[in-house]
Formats: C-alpha cells, structure tokens, sequence
C-alpha cells in the first residue's frame, strides 16, 4: 500500500502500540499524535505527549487506537470522548467490548475492538476485530489497514467469538512458547547439552512454523509427512495423540481460556 495514512492518535505506545506505530511507519505516515505518560522519547515518526490534555485542539484524527492496558480504560478513555463522532476508535484492549468503550466514549462513538497477537512485533501477528454499531464501511477499511500493519486481519461478525480468538490466537504464542521449552527440557533429560538443547529445541519450533505458513498443506499432512510407519516420530506421536493427551489438554485448555475472556469481560 502506498496511500499516505491519515492523521492518527495511539494511546499507549507499548509493545503492542509500538509493534503497530513501527507498522504504520513503513506504510508512510501524515500526522501521529502518541500519548503515553512514560515511553522513551523520542518516537519516531510521531510525537509523543504524556497526556489527553496536551493534544492540540484543532487536532482531527481519523483514528483513535487504544493499547494502554485494560485496567487504565476507565481513568483514560474519557478524555477521548470529544473525538466521538469523526473519528473510529480502535482497540485491542484485552476484554473490553464495544458497549464498555461507548459508556466512556458516549454512546455514539464508533468502535472497533480487535484481538491481535504477539508475533505482531515482527509483522507476523493475527488479528481478528469486530466492528460496533455504527461504523462506516470507510473507518472499517481504515481499521483494517492500521491492523494489516503487524500482520493479517479476519473480522468476526460477533463480539462473542473475541472470546474464543482471545483464547486461541491471543494467547496462542504462549503455547507454542511452551513447547519449545518442554522439547528443550525433554531434549537436555535425553542427554543432549543445554546449549544445543535450546538451539534446537527453538529452531524446530520457529522452522516448523515457517515450514506451515509457507505450505499449502493442511497441519495435518505436513505431521504425516514427517511420519513414517513403525518409525520414531510415530511412536512419540502415539504418546502425544492419546485422547487423555494432547486432544484433551489442549480442549480443555481452550474452554478454559475462553471461560476466562468471559468472566473479564466488561
Ligand atoms: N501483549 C499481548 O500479547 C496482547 C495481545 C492482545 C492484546 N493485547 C492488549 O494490548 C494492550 C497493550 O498491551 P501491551 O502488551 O502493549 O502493554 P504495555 O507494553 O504495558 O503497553 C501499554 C502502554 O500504555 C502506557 N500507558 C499506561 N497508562 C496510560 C494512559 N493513561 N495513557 C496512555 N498510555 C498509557 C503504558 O505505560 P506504563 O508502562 O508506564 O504504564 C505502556 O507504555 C493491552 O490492553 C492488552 O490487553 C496484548
């Protein structure tokens, strides 16, 4: 995309703030305002202020995006309200819905919410948003373009399955984090050194990914291309595979995180 992006304002330049800013950057920026009572200054290609009340006022910004954490949401939305109206408030805050945002933003305020994920700090994170009542076609196209900026961007026509992409994608590095570290363990109990251990342990996670997202094959294929008959991966996969193993764990694993986007959610 060429197209310069319209001016913009990015409420906590975090991780995920800044994974995003450092995106927009390449896309070619007009005018970004940052607030953030803390990150090191200077931000480039945007100006940081450390607070609502130092944005200028003829300041018109297509876009609010809010990635402070949830928790500061009903101290520091407020202060945006006034841009209610012209602008399409984005945010990947963790559990707060559209009708939460609209009782800080003013009911009409037009909210997209959005669940992306870790890997977006190296433009290959997942995003799935779902837009409010009463955003236009054109702020969600711009929503989208701001979220394309660390990754690939699904909507979801309901606010509910944020629970479920909260629990699979969101927190879905996590897992796959996890296992680099059992395989790692496993790996140094079977005798291999640490270092090579880890080395190994970390390139098979990170190959293997690449190996999915560069095939056309399901996940499926790609493990039975692997697989050969009576040989050793079979029998390793005949201990993970088992329904009590891994199906189950990862189910149950699943609903739990899902039941917990739920009970946070407000
Ligand atoms: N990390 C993830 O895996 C992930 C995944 C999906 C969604 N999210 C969501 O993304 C959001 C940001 O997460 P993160 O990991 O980027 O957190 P983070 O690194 O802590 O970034 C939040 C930033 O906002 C700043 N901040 C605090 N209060 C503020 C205020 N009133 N106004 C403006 N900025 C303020 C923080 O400053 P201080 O550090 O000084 O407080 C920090 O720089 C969260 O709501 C989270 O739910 C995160």
């Amino acid at each position: 995309m060429t197209d310069t992006l319209p001016d913009l304002l990015l409420i906590g330049c975090g991780k995920m703030g800044g994974a995003m800013l450092a995106g927009w950057r390449e896309r070619g920026l007009s005018q970004v305002l940052v607030v953030d009572p803390h990150a090191p200054s200077p931000i480039a290609g945007a100006t940081l202020l450390r607070d609502a009340a130092e944005i200028p006022q003829g300041f018109a910004p297509a876009a609010v995006v809010l990635a402070t954490k949830p928790q500061e949401a009903p101290a520091s939305l407020p202060a945006y309200a006034r841009f209610a109206g012209q602008a399409v408030f984005v945010s990947i805050m963790a559990g707060k819905t559209v009708g939460f945002m609209q009782g800080l933003l003013g009911p009409g305020a037009a909210v997209v919410r959005a669940m992306p994920n870790t890997p977006a700090a190296v433009r290959q994170g997942f995003t799935v948003a779902f837009a409010g009542p009463g955003v236009a076609e054109g702020q969600r196209a711009l929503a989208d373009t701001l979220l394309a900026a660390t990754g690939a961007v699904d909507w979801v026509a309901e606010e509910k399955l944020l629970d479920p992409v909260t629990a699979v994608s969101g927190g879905g590095p996590a897992y796959v984090f996890l296992l680099a570290e059992l395989l790692e363990a496993a790996a140094v109990e079977q005798g291999i050194p640490a270092d090579l251990a880890r080395r190994m342990a970390r390139a098979t996670v990170a190959g293997s990914g690449a190996l999915l997202a560069a095939s056309a094959e399901d996940a499926a294929q790609l493990r039975r291309n692997v697989t050969s008959p009576k040989g050793t991966t079979e029998r390793a996969l005949a201990v993970l595979m088992e329904q009590a193993a891994w199906p189950d764990a990862i189910s149950r694993a699943i609903a739990a995180a899902t039941e917990r986007s739920r009970e946070l959610a407000g």
